[in-house]
């Protein structure tokens, strides 16, 4: 291939990325701006063609002034784990499941008694359908290790938003609005003692604090749930931004000690 093709393609493929596609949706390329120009070539003397099909069914999105209502009563409607996630898979108050592969729901000990909750899933967690299995979530389950934790015995894993945002944004404060019934309510069903709050944005939504992850981190809070019933939270740096940041392990490493002798005091 001629050095200034693959340039060429390369700052395409970069420019994808910068707009967010980095998924496929279908298994061959489709053309669609070739589409688009044979549709403008139609001479506007001729009777009106028929509208072209949609590439994908379109879904039936709830008007916002709606979808949060919608979310609070699938919410609360939900008795269980499992008619929660169903619940969930029904809601069709957000676009973000029409860009997602997969509802994340959960992985781990769900009566463990601990829970962490992150942000929002990454492509990797999307393709697979289970939180935290990318690289983030490979280096978090190595730290929890050291403190003698695993997620196939000693916690519960979910996160804000069970869809991944295009691009792996990060969340709107209206989207974590909309998905906070479906979490608190996670919270509730899961019933555990003691609750891990991964990253600002987390940690922001569920403590409903303005302050950024480096001053609520390192410190216990209380999440207030449904019911005004409240549970101790370890606000902690999420493992993305330790890999980006490998100097803030040490503070990673010591809210983990925190975790650790909590855990040791309330046995
Ligand atoms: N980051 C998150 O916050 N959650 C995941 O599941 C993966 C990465």
């Amino acid at each position: 291939m001629e050095a200034e093709t693959q340039e060429t393609l390369i700052a395409a493929l970069r420019l994808q990325l910068d707009w967010g596609v980095d998924e496929a949706l279908e298994a061959e390329p489709q053309d669609r701006a070739a589409r688009a120009s044979e549709r403008a070539e139609v001479p506007a003397a001729r009777s009106p063609s028929p509208a072209p099909a949609p590439l994908r069914a379109q879904p039936q999105l709830l008007p916002a002034s709606v979808a949060g209502t919608r979310a609070q009563a699938l919410a609360a409607g939900a008795d269980s784990l499992p008619a929660l996630r169903e619940a969930m898979a029904q809601f069709e108050g957000s676009p973000l499941k029409e860009t997602a592969m997969n509802l994340v729901f959960a992985d781990g000990v769900a009566e463990s008694g601990l829970m962490f909750i992150g942000e929002a899933p990454g492509a990797d967690e999307d393709r697979l359908g289970r939180p935290f299995v990318g690289v983030s979530g490979q280096l978090l389950d190595r730290m929890l290790a050291s403190v003698g934790l695993s997620r196939e015995r000693d916690f519960y894993i979910t996160n804000i938003l069970p869809f991944r945002p295009p691009g792996n944004r990060t969340p709107t404060d209206a989207e974590i609005a909309l998905f906070l019934p479906f979490i608190l309510r996670h919270i509730e069903l899961a019933r555990p003692r003691l609750v891990v709050l991964l990253g600002g944005v987390s940690a922001k939504a569920l403590l409903r604090s303005r302050e950024g992850i480096t001053r609520l981190r390192g410190r216990w809070h209380q999440v207030t749930i449904n019911e005004g019933q409240a549970l101790p939270a370890l606000a902690t740096l999420h493992p993305a931004y330790l890999l980006r940041t490998p100097s803030a392990k040490r503070e990673a490493w010591n809210d983990l000690l925190m975790l650790r002798r909590k855990i040791d005091s309330t046995d």
